[in-house]
This record gives C-alpha cells, structure tokens and sequence, in this order.
C-alpha cells in the first residue's frame, strides 16, 4: 500500500474510533464540536466563611449555617401550612450549602418520604430535575394580574397537622393552560460582597463613558430595579382596587432572579415565609390563615431576649442572613477545564465578544462594619442591572420596575460547578444558556442579539475556550 494511503486510512480509522467513543460515552459527538464541558471537578470552591472570618464572626457563620440547613418539622417550627421544602439549605445545596439545585431534587424526595402527608407530585416535579418555585401570570380564577408564587406542598396529612385539610393548588390544570412559569434556586455564595455594593457603583458601571459607544453599537442597554414605594406590585393590580402592599424606600434592589429584592434580611424573611411557610418580624403574617391549620402562635419565628449569651437571642432570619453575608465567592480555577492558556483566551473572547457589556467583571463594595466586605472587589459577572431578553425569556411575571421581559444579569461565579441554567432551570448546557439569550425584534428585540450574533461567527477554537473559562468559575 502507498505510504499516503496508508496515512490516510490509519487517520480515518483514528478518526472514526474517535468518533465512536464519544458517541457510545455520550450519546453524541462530543469532543470533536464546541461544547460545554459540563460540572468542574474536583472540591466546590464554595460553602466556607469569608477568607480571614474568625472568633464571635465564624461563631455568628457556624450557627447560620446550621439554622440554614436544618429540616424544619410542622409544629414544633411552625412549617406550612403551604410550602415549597422545609429547608433552605435543600433548594441551595450545589455544590455546598448555599448554593443552587442539586443533583437529585430534594422536593421529589420530600414527597416520597415517610412523613409526605396527602401531597401529590406535581409533573413538572422530577427526580433529576432543578427545584421550582412556580408562579401564576394570571390568578386561577379569572384573568387578572397574579405572579405570586404558588406553593407546591401542603401539611395536610402531615404528623402533626391533624385537622388540618387543604388542597395542592392544581398545577395540571394551570399547565395546560400555560398560566405556570418557574424559577430555580439563584446561589448566595458571595452575597455579603453584592449586598455591599453601594447604589452609586452600580449607577456608575452602568453608564461608564468608556463603554458607552460599544454599548450603543451593540444595542445593549440596562436600568436598574428601583423598587418604587408602594409600587411592588403592577399598575394594573392597582387600578383594579388591590390593596396597596409593602412598598420599599426607592433604593435599587438587586437579589432575585428580577433583582426584586433589596438586601439579605429582606430576602431571608421573604423566602421563610414564601418557601417554608414561616411567618417572622419581617413578614408576620402567615400566607395561608385556615384557622385548623395553625399549629404556633405567630409569628412563627422571634427574637427571644431569655436567651440573651446565645446566638439563639437572634430570630431566625438574622441567622440566614448572617451566614450568606459571610459565606465567601465561589473560588475559580486557574486551569480547569481546558489549561490555562485556553481559559485566558476564553477571558479575552468573553470581553471581545460583548458578553461583559451586561455580564461586567466586578463592581466594587463600599465600606462595611465587617473588614472582609469593606472596599472589596467581587468578581461576580455581574451589572445586577435589568435587560430587555427578547420573548424566549419572557416569564410573564412584573415584579418592581422589571417587566415580564427584563431579568438581572445573573452573576456568573460559581458557574463551574452549577447543574441548572436559566431563570427556570431550562438547561444544563451552557451553549443552549446563550443562544436562548437570542430572540425578538424591534422593540421586543433581546438586548443580546448583536453579542449572539458575534458568538455566532467565533472560530470554534474561541468559542471552546469561551465554553472553557465559563466552566472555570
Ligand atoms: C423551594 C426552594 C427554595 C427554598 C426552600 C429556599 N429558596 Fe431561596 N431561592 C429559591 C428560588 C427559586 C430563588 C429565586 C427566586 C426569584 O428570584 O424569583 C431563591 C433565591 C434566594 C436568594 C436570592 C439570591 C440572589 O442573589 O439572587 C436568597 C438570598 C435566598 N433565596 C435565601 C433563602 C433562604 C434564607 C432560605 C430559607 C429561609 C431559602 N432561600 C429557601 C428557592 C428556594
Ligand atoms: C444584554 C445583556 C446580556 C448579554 C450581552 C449577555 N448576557 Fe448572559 N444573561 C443575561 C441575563 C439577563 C440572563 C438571565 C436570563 C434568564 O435567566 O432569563 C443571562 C444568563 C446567562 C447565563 C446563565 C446564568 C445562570 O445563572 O443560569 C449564562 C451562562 C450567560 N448568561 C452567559 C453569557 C455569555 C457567554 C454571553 C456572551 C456570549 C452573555 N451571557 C451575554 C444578560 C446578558
């Protein structure tokens, strides 16, 4: 056989054995096209106290994470009576406490446990999907404003709850007529950093000169979620006589999916009650007041002064908040996956390619009580600015100055290790996360498409190693 001949053959058979392997490991051609290398091995990176946190400060983290892990049981806490999980550390529990969905659901779990009580699974509920929060557009019952979240379980049945009888909302019914939008768990590791970030350095990073002319020729824009007093819910509900409910004092919110939400306490408080059912100072009443089904005088949970030495004074809540204002930024890697050179390249194409006009590198904290979050610069990806991201995104759901269309660049640290992407946890690849960043014209038009666009036309060299240093943080 001529030499060439041979070569050529001896390539194609590499080749095709190449191919082979990567089709019989996973089902695809992977490793030969551009993809997401998928989970970042090796330990999270994540979960710890602030670098330096020691004395009374670890004492106040170490007491927060134990209350943000602990199962709560329904009458000594006060669970319920609807709820979506009786943990926090449940929905954010990848890679380490605090963080977002993990592998196997812990909401299928609960149900399938000993103690399920009457609760059916919801289908949009499965074993190695991302925990849900679901949310109505509009109420069940006519077709007005809602887009509040509509707890999945109850604690009828449960022990404990004896006489207690409600009905799980039903979610088939609301499915069908696609009324039902979801949410996934976002991920606190670094808050204290972003709750410390003072309005003005968002304000300023958002009209930055120097980016302005790139900005405007890749028609990205932004504002921020000022949460107008008395204004939380929509114009709509208020021209049709709701009742006014908890306005804020006009300062930018930033946490949530829609950076509904001003700072960690508020948050806490909120997702106690929304999540767990558990009223609190913050939020004293309880979301669901069938009589039958109280089991602990409101609210739920309190300061209690007898306790004066212990962390055990402080509510709850403060303990939440305390332990994610301390937990540290998730630590990126320098050389996973793909080596370094191809995650600095991937750095170089994320900024080239328009990625950082909304995803900003870091913004900087102003000054704190505690050292460690004092004049920091968080590394977050993040303008924690609203966009405008075209009808593939668009949930439906008003909440603050954020219309159904508009979300808050999500911080991209920690993204190495993450299962679920996307508001509603739609994918575990990151190529379908940006391409989903497409869509809409005109006014309607995702403020990203110009950035796809340029993603589009990168070499695949490029892209992989923009693929490479996402999954490095
Ligand atoms: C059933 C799952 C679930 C439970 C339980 C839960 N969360 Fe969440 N958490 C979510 C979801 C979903 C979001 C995003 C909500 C949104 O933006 O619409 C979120 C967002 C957050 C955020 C915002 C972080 C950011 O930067 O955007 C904080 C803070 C938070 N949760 C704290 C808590 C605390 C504290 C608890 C316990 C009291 C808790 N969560 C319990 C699902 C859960
Ligand atoms: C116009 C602003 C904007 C631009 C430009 C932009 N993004 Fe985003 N990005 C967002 C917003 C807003 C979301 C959240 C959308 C949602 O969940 O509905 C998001 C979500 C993501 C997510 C999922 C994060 C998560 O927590 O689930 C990834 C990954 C991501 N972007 C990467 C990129 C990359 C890579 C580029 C450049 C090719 C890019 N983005 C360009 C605004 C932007």
């Amino acid at each position: 056989m001529p030499f060439e001949l041979a070569r050529t053959i001896g390539y194609r058979a590499i080749w095709m054995s190449a191919l082979l392997l990567a089709l019989s490991t996973n089902g695809s051609t992977q490793g030969l096209t551009v993809h997401d290398p998928g989970v970042r091995g090796g330990n999270a990176g994540a979960g710890e106290a602030l670098p330096g946190i020691s004395g009374a400060y670890n004492n106040l983290f170490v007491a927060g994470l134990a209350k943000f892990s602990q199962e709560d049981q329904v009458v000594q806490d006060g669970l319920g009576p609807r709820m979506n999980l009786n943990s926090c550390g449940g929905c954010h529990a990848a890679p380490a406490a605090g963080g977002s969905s993990p592998k196997i659901n812990p909401q299928f779990a609960f149900v399938n446990s000993a103690d399920h009580g009457n609760n059916t699974l919801p289908s949009f509920i499965t074993r190695d999907g991302p925990t849900r929060e679901a949310r109505f557009k509009k109420t069940s019952l006519g077709n007005r404003t809602d887009g509040g979240v509509h707890n999945l379980f109850t604690i009828s049945g449960m022990k404990g709850a004896q006489g207690c009888v409600l009905q799980q909302p039903d979610f088939e019914a609301e499915l069908a007529r696609k009324n039902l939008i979801f949410r996934i768990p976002t991920p606190v590791f670094g808050a204290g950093l972003i709750e410390q970030i003072p309005d003005r350095v968002i304000v300023d990073n958002l009209n930055n000169p120097t980016v302005q002319p790139e900005k405007s020729r890749m028609r990205v824009g932004g504002r921020v979620n000022v949460v107008v007093s008395g204004n939380t819910r929509t114009e709509q509900i208020r021209t049709q006589g709701e009742p006014n409910r908890n306005g804020n004092d006009g300062t930018i919110a930033r946490f949530g999916w829609k950076a509904q939400n001003k700072s960690l306490l508020l948050f806490a408080a909120e997702a106690y009650n929304v999540e767990m059912g558990i009223s609190s100072e913050l939020f004293q009443t309880e979301r669901e007041e069938n009589p039958t089904c109280q089991f602990r005088p409101t609210p739920n949970d309190f300061t209690d002064p007898t306790k004066v030495g212990t962390f055990d004074l402080l509510s709850d809540i403060e303990k939440f908040a305390s332990f994610m204002r301390l937990l540290a930024p998730p630590q990126p890697s320098e050389s996973e996956p793909g080596g370094p050179q191809s995650i600095a390249n991937g750095r170089n194409i994320f900024k080239k390619t328009g990625c950082v006009l909304c995803h900003s590198e870091t913004l900087k904290t102003g000054n704190s009580v505690i050292p460690q979050l004092s004049n920091q610069t968080a590394h977050l990806f993040s303008d924690l600015a609203l966009h405008q991201m075209g009808p593939n995104l668009d949930d439906g759901i008003s909440q603050g100055e954020a219309k159904p269309n508009e979300f808050r660049t999500p911080p991209l640290w920690g993204l190495g290790q993450r299962l679920f992407f996307l508001h509603d946890g739609r994918t575990k690849d990151l190529l379908v996360a940006i391409q989903e960043h497409r869509g809409g014209k005109g006014p309607l038009a995702s403020e990203a498409n110009e950035v796809v666009k340029r993603f589009d036309r990168l070499s695949t060299k490029d892209k992989q190693d923009l693929l490479n240093f996402l999954r490095s943080l």
